[in-house]
């Protein structure tokens, strides 16, 4: 069958797909976020490649129904996250609209208008970080390609050498410090720039919970007594389970003082720049010298997006340019190829869906969903402090509730009737909780994180914790 369909088929293939995705939004209220533990498979699927094609039609109706049947919903409103959203519908419209397009963002020559799109969604979000100064960045494939970037920007501007010499020929470890809840994708970036898991010094900065910089001071002045060449503090702004946001002014001070490049993972909690009302939160964002932020999460729009920023934008060039002759060059102009700025080549206009969204719903929507989120959450957060089950495991910063079962004291214990908990709620696939260790304690988790979440969801994860509290206990007498 020729890839090029006609007018007519194209049209009945888009309408039906749009009535897919439309029966899946009504749905996500009240869909089971997966199937019940017991109809859910893991193998791998075993048809040959096939040879000769079918009728589009059919095997489009038929992946989506699979897709929607068999697959992990976290779009719906009862997944209380990881922090993956139910996608702005302005977003999906958006990656259907750069899929169909296909526009090559590697130059600008060759996706002009495209590229300007994406330069503009970052000039927004700089300025909303606040930056007075010249900045720039590009969007990335998410938060872990972002913070390798990140590291790479530290890198090129403490070393200006290091992107064409190698790290070995720095002369002495070059050395990171980032708090000890930090996100494990700096693990795989110190490792894949030759800097080495090893020189990731972990801090327990946020050791029960109080900032404690001296920490951090200590471990600097220990690594340049021996010789290492400490480069680079990451700060998280919204820590993965339980989305503590470190003092960013005390980090900041810091690395003024030993002259260290500031990198902020603000992948979830760098939202905050979107809210008025809560920014205070993440005081002292605009002194990072790079940043991360993933509108892939709270900022709601499909996969994939995130975005590196920087307040020293020359270094992006140091870092990532490498000279490609055939590389079509755009005469007289001001902005940066892509591919120069940037880990990827070849690009996907990943700025499209929020530079869509914020046109079409305004910067003010953010303000709103996120305090409906925090709103929610603290109210759940009340809960578990008026309860007889459960108590709080640590502060509630952002929509991130973190908690443990009262009464258990043995933590090997604990964590087996966390787990156990975890399941028992999971198990009929109706709504999604985690369990996770912070500080090196088991917590149950919950956040919210889709803008469909109610307080009936909440009431019904609620109902579902205290049964499972209950069989438990109900276990342990018996
Ligand atoms: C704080 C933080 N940074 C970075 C990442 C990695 O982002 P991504 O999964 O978009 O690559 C995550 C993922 O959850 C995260 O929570």
């Amino acid at each position: 069958m020729n890839f090029d369909f006609t007018s007519d088929l194209r049209r009945r293939l888009g309408y039906r797909l749009i009535d897919h995705i439309d029966d899946f939004y009504t749905s996500l209220p009240q869909r089971p976020v997966q199937l019940p533990a017991d109809e859910r498979s893991y193998g791998p699927l075993n048809e040959a490649m096939p040879e000769d094609g079918s009728d589009p039609c059919e095997v489009l109706d038929e992946v989506s129904r699979a897709m929607v049947e068999q697959g992990f919903h976290v779009p719906a409103a009862n997944y209380f996250g990881l922090m993956n959203p139910t996608p702005t519908y302005m977003g999906f419209l958006g990656e259907a609209l750069v899929a169909g397009l296909n526009p090559q963002l590697a130059t600008l020559a060759r996706s002009q208008l495209a590229s300007k799109i994406e330069v503009e969604t970052v000039r927004w979000i700089g300025e909303r970080v606040r930056w007075l100064g010249p900045f720039n960045g590009t969007f990335t494939s998410g938060g872990n390609e972002a913070n390798f970037s990140g590291l790479a920007l530290a890198l090129a501007a403490k070393f200006p050498t290091a992107m064409d010499d190698g790290v070995s020929a720095i002369g002495a470890a070059p050395i990171v410090y980032a708090s000890a809840e930090a996100h494990h994708s700096l693990d795989k970036s110190a490792g894949l720039l030759g800097i080495g898991r090893k020189a990731l010094r972990r801090i327990a900065l946020n050791r029960r919970l109080q900032m404690d910089p001296d920490a951090l001071v200590r471990a600097i002045q220990e690594d340049l007594r021996a010789g290492c060449k400490p480069f680079c503090v990451v700060a998280t702004a919204g820590t993965t389970t339980s989305g503590i946001i470190d003092d960013l002014h005390a980090l900041a001070d810091v690395c003024r003082r030993y002259e260290l490049w500031l990198h902020i993972d603000g992948a979830y909690g760098g939202a905050l720049i979107f809210s008025d009302k809560h920014r205070h939160l993440i005081d002292g964002i605009d002194r990072a010298d790079s940043l991360t932020i993933d509108p892939h999460k709270w900022l709601a729009v499909p996969f994939a997006a995130g975005v590196i920023l920087t307040k020293h934008p020359d270094i992006l060039e140091r870092a990532f340019a490498v000279y490609a002759p055939y590389m079509p060059k755009a005469a007289g102009a001001v902005l940066p190829d892509n591919s120069r700025i940037s880990t990827q080549w070849t690009r996907r206009m990943n700025a499209m869906k929020l530079w869509l969204t914020l046109k079409v719903h305004g910067r003010k929507a953010y303000e709103e969903h996120i305090d409906r989120q925090m709103l929610l959450a603290k109210g759940f957060a009340e809960w578990v402090r008026r309860s007889e089950h459960f108590e709080l495991a640590g502060p509630v910063m952002v929509p991130i509730v973190t908690l443990r079962i009262k009464g258990v004291t043995d933590a090997r214990q604990r964590a087996e009737a966390h787990a156990t908990l975890v399941e028992e709620v999971t198990s009929d696939g109706q709504r999604w909780i985690s369990d996770s260790i912070v500080d090196r304690e088991s917590v149950i988790r919950m956040m919210i994180i889709s803008y469909l979440t109610e307080q009936s969801h909440l009431e019904g994860l609620q109902a579902a914790m205290v049964a499972a509290a209950e069989r438990l206990k109900e276990t342990a007498r018996t």
